[in-house]
């Protein structure tokens, strides 16, 4: 099944839990929420306390998306404040085996993400245990970027790879996927689909709605 995550660092922060509420009632069925520490990414977006709070709002799918270096320290705070379903970058770690131990350990989904200039091949060691490859589109850090074409070949490879290891493991997309781009994504093999700027710019609601009937309609 095709998913939607929308990411909230496009939303207005100070309507956070009401933008959630509109795109649950909508029909997305995973909440988006990229982890910045200013190290592994320039930015700095939110942690803990933010989500802990967020999960009163909802009882969808919290997928957190850690942009943060080492983040074998963070496994244990990320699933105590209601993560599902972490995903870390291979490039930020030299423990990705513990950690996804760590992930599973507690009963959580494990995803592992590759910025655009990682091959996705660098995941292929841990083939027999993910649940998600996480294909960057564009360079992580902000929102509101351009996808970036090249990554079109590496979602066809991560969804190649998938079926090789033949188990269900879900591969995602995140970064500037539109209205217009999304069936690239979906055609080369993606089934989450992370969006932000395309979904909490204007009429959310009708956004998300729009690319959930794309979702719908292909494959
Ligand atoms: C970027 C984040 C993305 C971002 C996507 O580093 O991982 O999740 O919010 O935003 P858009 O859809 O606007 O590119
Ligand atoms: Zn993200």
């Amino acid at each position: 099944m095709n998913i939607l995550a929308p990411s909230i660092l496009a939303a207005d922060f100070a309507m956070l839990g009401e933008q959630i509420r509109t795109v649950d009632e909508a029909g997305a069925q995973y909440i988006h929420i990229d982890v910045m520490d200013g190290i592994f990414v320039p930015s700095i977006s939110y942690g803990m306390p933010v989500i802990k709070s967020l999960r009163r709002v909802t009882d969808k799918v919290f997928d957190v998306h850690l942009m943060i270096e080492k983040p074998e320290r963070y496994i244990g705070a990320f699933a105590d404040c209601g993560a599902d379903s972490i995903t870390f970058h291979i490039e930020a770690t030299e423990r990705a085996d513990e950690i996804l131990e760590d992930i599973h350990g507690r009963g959580l989904k494990a995803g592992i993400s590759v910025k655009p200039d990682t091959p996705v091949e660098a995941l292929r060691g841990f083939m027999d245990r993910l649940d998600m490859i996480l294909v960057m589109t564009v360079e992580p850090g902000f929102g509101g970027q351009a996808y970036l074409d090249f990554c079109t070949a590496k979602v066809e490879a991560a969804r190649k790879m998938a079926e090789e290891a033949g188990r269900s493991i879900d591969v995602q997309v995140d970064g500037g996927i539109t209205l217009d781009n999304v069936e690239t994504a979906l055609c080369a093999g993606a089934n989450v689909i992370v969006a932000g700027s395309s979904v909490f710019g204007g009429d959310i609601a009708a956004n998300t709605r729009a690319f959930l009937e794309k979702l719908r309609c292909t494959r």
